[in-house]
Formats: structure tokens, C-alpha cells, sequence
């Protein structure tokens, strides 16, 4: 069986389909989604805070995001594996964005690569997409700006950054991103966005209007510990469930209740 394409998102658009993304950080958990028929994973740099213990971002490595990537694609067979390029990793020029998407593809074996900025990055996208890489653009809040943004606030709010938002939209499509990664923006421009643009938009905080949205499989299955986005939605509490399991495991041994006669070899 086939993975996903890129042309098969042009023409779930085109046929006013909408579709789920969820990251995945390990084989284990991209192979749970990629059987429940998740089409896209996106190996995310949100690994930096939800898979690798750090405050944001902006530490991941390009080694890191390899070793990640090429987990997800051993454990898939159809969903088309999208990573990030982390930060620092392509804004020094559009050849340094090529050597890297490249070790993305050819080390880790993914078969898109997704980068943040529009105006700004839209060299790096072309060059890319020239040499048959391709690229997924997203915009609107950019986690790897957090210490520029001095947060995460909603992006786009006022007619100005409303409209410099729709030229980001429309340059990173003409630079030749398949698709692009709306990150909370209000639900009237997000949806703007997606009728002006003929490429799927992928929504995160960014309501109903987009072709697609995205979540962080650990915002979205509770594993995640405190407060999560308003724009979450949480289908399952893992984090309880696994918590309830250790506590129920360490019960047993120290109640010498495990292992019992049948987990046991003579
Ligand atoms: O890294 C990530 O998980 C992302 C999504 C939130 C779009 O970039
Ligand atoms: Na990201």
C-alpha cells in the first residue's frame, strides 16, 4: 500500500475533503496513528517540549529531528511523514535550508519537510521545491520566534498583520509550499486564508475554516501535564490511564502479587 501524496492533499481540496494531522516524536506512536488513518504526521520540533523535556523550541538539533523522523517513518506505511526544519537549521541561506532537508529525506527517509516564516523564508522554500523537496510553510504564531513574540499570542489581530498575513499566505503558495500550517489566527482571517489560497491550509487555533487541522498527539490524547491551549480539544486521558497503570504495577510487586504463577517459567 501506498503512502499519501502530496498530489492526494492537492485533490482533497480540490474536492472539499478535510483531513487530521497529528504529530509523532517515536515509531510506537506513529504506528498507532498511522493504523487508526491519520494521512499526515508531522514530526514536529514541539518534540523540543513535549517529547524531549526542554522549555520550547528553539534547542532541538538537526540530529535530533533526524533520529525522531526516521522512527516515524519505520513505524508507517501510508501516512506521508512531513518533519520540521528546527530553528537555526535554514535561516542562514536557502542552501543551508537544502542541506538539511536534504539529511531529512534522504537519512531519515521523510517525504516532506515544513518550515517556519513567509516573506522571510520564501528563498529557502523555493529553493527547495526546485530541487523536489516538498515543502510545507506555516504561519501565523511561529514557536521558534518565542523569544522575538515574547510568548505565544494570537497572531493576525488588526487589519495590518491581517493583511501582511495573506501576502505571507499567497508568497509562500507562489514560492511552491504545498500546503501551509495556520497557527492561531482568528477563525474569520484563517478561513480567508483558505479561500484565497487553491493549496491546503492546515489549521491549529485557527477555527473551523481551514482544509485540515493538526494537533499535538500529547495535547490531543492528555498526555500532556498542566494547562494546555484553549484551542485543544483532548479525546483521551493517557496520562492518567499510564499513571493508574505504574501506581497498579508497583501495588502488585510490592503486595507480591506479580508476577503470578502464570507469568512465571519452571
Ligand atoms: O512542531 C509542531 O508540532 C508544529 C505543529 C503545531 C504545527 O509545528
Ligand atoms: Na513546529
Amino acid at each position: 500500500s501506498r503512502r499519501v501524496t502530496v498530489r492526494d492533499l492537492a485533490a482533497a481540496k480540490q474536492r472539499g475533503e478535510r483531513w487530521a494531522m497529528l504529530t509523532a516524536y517515536d515509531a510506537m506512536t506513529a504506528s498507532v496513528f498511522d493504523e487508526a488513518g491519520i494521512p499526515v504526521l508531522l514530526v514536529g520540533d514541539s518534540a523540543g517540549n513535549c517529547h524531549l523535556g526542554y522549555e520550547n523550541t528553539v534547542p532541538v538539533t538537526m540530529d535530533q529531528m533526524v533520529m525522531m523522523a526516521g522512527a516515524v517513518v519505520r513505524g508507517t506505511q501510508r501516512a506521508l511523514v512531513v518533519a520540521d526544519l528546527p530553528f537555526g537549521s535554514y535561516q542562514e541561506s536557502p542552501q543551508q535550508a537544502l542541506h538539511n532537508a536534504v539529511r531529512l529525506m534522504k537519512d531519515a527517509g521523510v517525504q516532506a519537510v515544513k518550515l517556519e516564516g513567509g516573506e522571510r523564508s520564501a528563498a529557502a522554500i523555493e529553493l527547495l521545491v526546485q530541487a523536489g523537496v516538498p515543502v510545507m510553510a506555516h504561519l501565523g504564531l511561529t514557536p521558534q520566534s518565542v523569544h522575538a513574540l515574547g510568548g505565544y499570542p494570537v497572531q493576525g489581530r488588526g487589519d495590518e498583520a491581517a493583511h501582511q498575513l495573506l501576502r505571507d499566505a499567497k508568497t509562500v503558495q507562489a514560492a511552491g509550499a504545498f500546503s501551509v500550517v495556520l497557527e492561531a489566527v482568528p477563525a474569520e482571517l484563517a478561513a480567508q486564508v483558505t479561500e484565497q489560497l487553491h493549496i491546503p491550509t492546515v489549521g491549529i487555533g485557527a477555527g473551523a475554516g481551514c482544509d485540515a487541522q493538526v494537533l499535538v498527539w500529547t495535547d490531543m490524547a492528555g498526555m500532556t501535564s498542566g494547562r494546555v491551549p484553549k484551542f485543544v480539544k483532548k479525546y483521551a486521558e493517557l496520562r492518567a490511564a499510564l499513571g493508574d497503570a505504574a501506581r497498579a504495577f508497583q501495588d502488585d510487586v510490592r503486595d507480591a502479587a506479580f508476577p503470578a504463577e502464570e507469568h512465571s517459567f519452571h
